[in-house]
């Protein structure tokens, strides 16, 4: 029985099951949450969909409690998908969620290692890069079977701005985002093309980096625009896509949060890359040819998250 868990039934967890239900490839898609009945609720709710959408899959919903209680209905779980935490409010970085977050997430991971030891996780609760960190910690898998969401986003959001400023269809559009869910973010402006010819052809440098800006801001943008909470239906396409992939074993290449140890030169840190997904997580980084100064940027966003990773070890 294949079965996909997703941690947290807020905005991004609940659409992230939906979703994945409505792909029709698991047997199960159990979603949890720690308010009692918001995740039963849910699942009966989108379960009543099914014969509208004409999908199959059962979304099994469950409480789960601060001592571990309600983790049963995860057990052996292919993958699973960590969205428990609290989102930003206007004005927040993500890394002001690191406190609290941390906390939620250490024993989110603690009872998914015990109940499912063979899952791949993917997290997507924020701060992004370093919650990634943390539960590689804290369930004590090998690292290729821990990785975190913020590329995949990252590069969407820049390919429909790209496609909104030249009025073209999104499909046309190869963009790329590497480094940090965060200020150091990496767009990659020389992987960028239009119909296969280089985004330098289309727009002029300015323009170039007005849209990087503003993909390097756009979770903020929304969090400004909703007032409450952040973005999620965007998010919860890219952490499905990636569930995906993984439970598929398709090789696809995504840009994630994974483990480089050595590519890029950069050694032991957890940092947005190109990786090969698959039933083992994190297949092998694929390693882009970047200009100096885009391979500047990437090693100081790993600097950069290679600090406050070294933190949440005592958070
Ligand atoms: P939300 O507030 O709608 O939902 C969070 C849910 O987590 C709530 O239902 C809450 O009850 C639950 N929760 C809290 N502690 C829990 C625990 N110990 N076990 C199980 N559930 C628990 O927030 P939303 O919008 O769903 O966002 C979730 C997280 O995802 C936030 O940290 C947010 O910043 C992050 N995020 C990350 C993105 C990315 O690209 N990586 C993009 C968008 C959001
Ligand atoms: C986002 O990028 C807040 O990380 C979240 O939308």
């Amino acid at each position: 029985m294949s079965k996909v868990s997703v941690v947290g039934a807020g905005f991004y967890g609940s659409t992230t099951a939906l979703r994945l239900a409505q792909y029709n490839i698991f047997d199960t898609v159990v979603l949890t949450d720690i308010v009692e009945g918001k995740s039963e609720g849910l699942a009966l709710d989108m379960n009543q969909s099914r014969p509208i959408e004409g999908f199959e899959t059962k979304i099994i919903g469950a409480t789960t409690t601060a001592d571990g209680a309600g983790y049963e209905a995860t057990a052996n779980s292919d993958v699973v998908v960590i969205t428990a935490g609290l989102p930003r409010k206007p004005g927040m970085s993500r890394m002001d969620l690191i406190g609290v977050n941390a906390g939620i997430v250490r024993g989110v991971a603690e009872n998914i290692a015990k109940h499912s030891p063979n899952a791949v996780v993917i997290v997507v609760s924020n701060p992004l890069d370093e919650m990634t960190a943390l539960t590689q910690l804290a369930t004590g898998f090998p690292k290729n079977r821990v990785m975190g969401q913020a590329g995949m986003l990252d590069t969407a959001r820049f390919t429909n701005f790209v496609a909104e400023k030249l009025g073209v269809s999104v499909g046309s559009v190869k963009t790329l985002t590497l480094g940090s869910h965060g200020d150091t973010m990496v767009p990659v402006p020389s992987h960028c093309t239009v119909d296969g010819v280089a985004l330098a052809e289309k727009l002029s440098a300015e323009e170039i980096e007005e849209l990087v800006v503003r993909t390097r801001n756009g979770g903020a943008e929304i969090v400004a625009l909703l007032k409450t909470g952040s973005a999620y239906y965007a998010p919860s396409a890219a952490a499905a896509r990636m569930a995906k992939a993984v439970f598929e074993d398709s090789g696809a290449v995504m840009p994630v949060c994974a483990w480089v140890d050595g590519e890029y030169g950069i050694t032991g840190v957890y940092l947005g890359v190109e990786a090969e997904l698959g039933r083992t997580g994190i297949r092998k980084i694929v390693e882009t040819k970047l200009t100096p100064s885009e391979l500047s940027e990437l090693k100081a966003a790993a600097e950069a998250v290679r600090a406050k990773q070294a933190d949440v070890q005592s958070l």
